[in-house]
């Protein structure tokens, strides 16, 4: 059973999602989900789950001291691995060293097509008409690790961006339970930069 920690900012529906997949029988465990925003949805979600919670705030730190104070709250945790779930943070290189392998990210784009913000507008200008969601291994560029698991949806005409999050966020709460359930279960790994299944 590997313990897990995630990272949130807000409203915390792939955590949902993951706890939820958690209580029907999964290879891991939430041991703490942690928040640079006091009173973060996902925060709330977690303590009506019974997971234990931490908030550490950002504000005037550097962004390597806001890391290790991440990084030593999930180690005081023993956590093994560690999920982005809506964390609009971007991590140190160092933070990302340290957990490579072990440190995970939901987008809301076929990556790597759409790396970055404002991915449902800048899909509905290009006129795509396919869009979708990806789990990948965080690596220090952004958005730019290896991919582990991805699911699409239909792009409609006039879509809005709205729309189209809406249509995203549903399968990415079935897609990032997925994918960590691959890592939980050694069935994914990092190795030399590519994401080896098997
Ligand atoms: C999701 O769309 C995810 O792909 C992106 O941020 C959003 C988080 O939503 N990284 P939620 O906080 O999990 O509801």
């Amino acid at each position: 059973m590997k313990k897990v920690g995630v990272l949130v900012c807000c409203r915390g529906s792939n955590l949902g999602a993951l706890i939820a997949a958690q209580q029907s029988a999964a290879p891991y465990e939430i041991a703490l989900v942690l928040s640079n925003i006091e009173g973060a949805g996902g925060l709330a979600r977690a303590e009506a789950a019974g997971i234990a919670t931490q908030t550490i705030p950002h504000k005037g730190k550097s962004r390597e001291s806001f890391d290790a104070e991440l990084d030593a709250a999930l180690r005081a945790a023993n956590v093994d691995l560690v999920c982005l779930a809506g964390f609009m943070r971007i991590l140190s290189d160092g933070f990302a060293r340290a957990w490579e392998g072990k440190l995970i990210n939901i987008h809301p784009s076929l990556l790597p097509a759409y790396k970055g913000t404002r991915v449902h507008e800048r899909v509905i200008e290009a006129g795509e008409a396919q869009s979708g969601a990806s789990v990948h291994f965080v690596v220090p560029e952004l958005d730019a690790g290896p991919v582990i698991a991805q699911a699409s949806v239909p792009v409609h005409p006039g879509d809005t961006p709205e729309a189209l999050a809406a249509r995203v966020l549903e399968i990415e709460h079935t897609l990032y339970p997925a994918a960590l359930r691959l890592l939980a279960e050694g069935r994914v790994r990092l190795e030399n930069g590519l994401a080896v299944f098997g």
